[in-house]
């Protein structure tokens, strides 16, 4: 393995360091760019200034992966080297244009959107037409003008550009091309009110899933993502949902693509809860999701699950029988703990008021996660208030609305790796979260019901393969 693969682990916060999610070899990383399935190849670019761990000189770092799960560094592939995009070469996509890979971003002082093309995935060029979009459309007073998303429709290419009307909220701009090179301006596919779903649409992706079109954005100031499925007739975007994607205050910016096999997958950006101190010493911040696979449920809600692949990783298992999680007692799972490690839990909560699973760092049970359903509030909670013993990170309480039908189970699904603690519940619900515990050796699992009994249905775990 070369030095970029394998980056030195003398640096310290190395325990904070993820081993089974993608991160580049040193630096700073946020959102996942150009996302493609090509030629047999997953491809993942990513705002990245491999310098320091700090958001400056943007370019779009390059990995590749045959199954969404063991990743190979390439090379830098845009770097901030033309009048248009000198101060940055800032989120963007990435279409098979009839064979030509072509990748879409944004430059930014102004910002303006512009193309890249490659015969080989390695060696990008610039487009002579450059910037294609030069301005925000006229007579519009805008709160920001980026991350364009491209689909084609027919003969048709089309786009949106992620923007803001000032005072009345967040927009995206429809824009469509026959060449992906001179573009003509059609309208605003939905604008959003400030109050509600912020001033400016960063990062939006605007798809068809089944029946439905899902547009979804990582709004400003919100700090986290929404989405809605409606219609999209006649370039204008009619919702008839909103949701929220993940609600643990640590996942922004998803980018989607569709795969060979058809399934509509997502990375997203998780981002650092310690200090800028903490991050420089590490010499990293930013972490990718796993590849969340996404489908339409029934009631309009979307539904996200890590892709089967990520199961080649696992090491075990680990399981224990049915029996009754008694209030106020916890039962371990003994030989699950360290630093790497998934676990599926089936709970009836019963009559219990809350009950979940609580993270303790192995030599110092002081330092202590909870994920939780709490039955008394109706929500899905994680709770890091004890999580760590350092000053400089955040120790929240994160929660999302989260009800079970008559007879439906608890179905918590986890995953650990370092710094990185990963929540699904029951197909519809996401909390992901960053805690950064003191010491080496990493966590072990509790189950536990407070304020009444609650029925352990099934429990599995696994420990995880590193890959890097
Ligand atoms: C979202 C974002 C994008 C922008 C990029 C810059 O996290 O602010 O809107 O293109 O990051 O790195």
């Amino acid at each position: 393995m070369s030095d970029m693969q394998n980056p030195s682990q003398n640096t310290p916060y190395t325990e904070h360091r993820p081993a089974y999610h993608f991160l580049p070899p040193q630096g700073w990383m946020n959102d996942p760019n150009g996302l493609i399935h090509f030629r047999g190849e997953y491809h993942l670019f990513y705002q990245h200034n491999p310098e320091a761990a700090v958001p400056r000189n943007i370019v779009w770092g390059h990995a590749v992966s045959l199954n969404l799960v063991n990743w190979r560094h390439l090379p830098i592939a845009l770097r901030p080297d033309q009048p248009y995009d000198k101060d940055g070469v800032w989120t963007g996509c990435m279409v098979d244009d009839g064979g030509t890979p072509t990748a879409v971003y944004t430059g930014v002082h102004p910002e303006v959107q512009c193309i890249a093309t490659s015969k080989d995935m390695v060696r990008w060029t610039k487009a002579q037409e450059n910037p294609v979009i030069a301005a925000p459309p006229p007579g519009v007073e805008v709160t920001g003008f980026r991350d364009p998303y491209v689909w084609r429709s027919r003969d048709w290419w089309y786009a949106v550009v992620g923007s803001g009307i000032k005072d009345v909220g967040g927009t995206i701009f429809l824009y469509r091309s026959r060449d992906l090179r001179r573009w003509e301006y059609l309208e605003p596919a939905l604008v959003g009110k400030k109050e509600e779903t912020g001033e400016m649409w960063e990062c939006p992706n605007l798809f068809q899933l089944g029946r439905k079109w899902v547009l979804w954005t990582s709004p400003v100031p919100l700090g986290r993502v929404i989405y809605f499925v409606g219609t999209f007739r006649k370039h204008q975007f009619q919702p008839e949902y909103r949701g929220e994607m993940d609600l643990g205050g640590c996942f922004y910016a998803p980018q989607g693509f569709r795969d060979a096999r058809g399934r509509r997958i997502l990375f997203g950006w998780l981002w650092e809860t310690r200090s800028e101190r903490m991050s420089a010493e590490a010499g990293w911040a930013g972490v990718q999701s796993l590849p969340r696979w996404v489908t339409l449920g029934r009631d309009k809600r979307l539904l996200f699950e890590p892709v089967p692949e990520l199961r080649r990783l696992r090491r075990g298992p680990v399981s224990l029988s049915a029996q009754t999680l008694r209030s106020g007692e916890e039962i371990a799972l003994r030989e699950l703990s360290g630093d790497r490690w998934e676990l599926q839990v089936e709970i009836r909560p019963q009559d219990a008021a809350r009950c979940g699973v609580r993270l303790y760092q192995v030599a110092d049970e002081g330092q202590m996660t909870a994920v939780f359903f709490s039955q008394a509030e109706q929500k899905l909670v994680v709770d890091r208030t004890q999580s760590s013993r350092y000053e400089e990170v955040t120790r929240d309480v994160r929660a999302a609305p989260f009800s079970l039908k008559e007879k439906e189970p608890l179905r918590l699904h986890l995953f650990v790796d370092r710094s990185v603690l990963e929540v699904y519940a029951n197909g519809h619900t996401c909390l992901t979260s960053r805690i950064y515990p003191q010491g080496t050796g990493g966590y072990q699992p509790r189950l536990f019901a407070e304020g009444g009994n609650a029925q352990l249905a099934r429990i599995e775990g696994w420990t995880i393969d590193a890959i890097w």
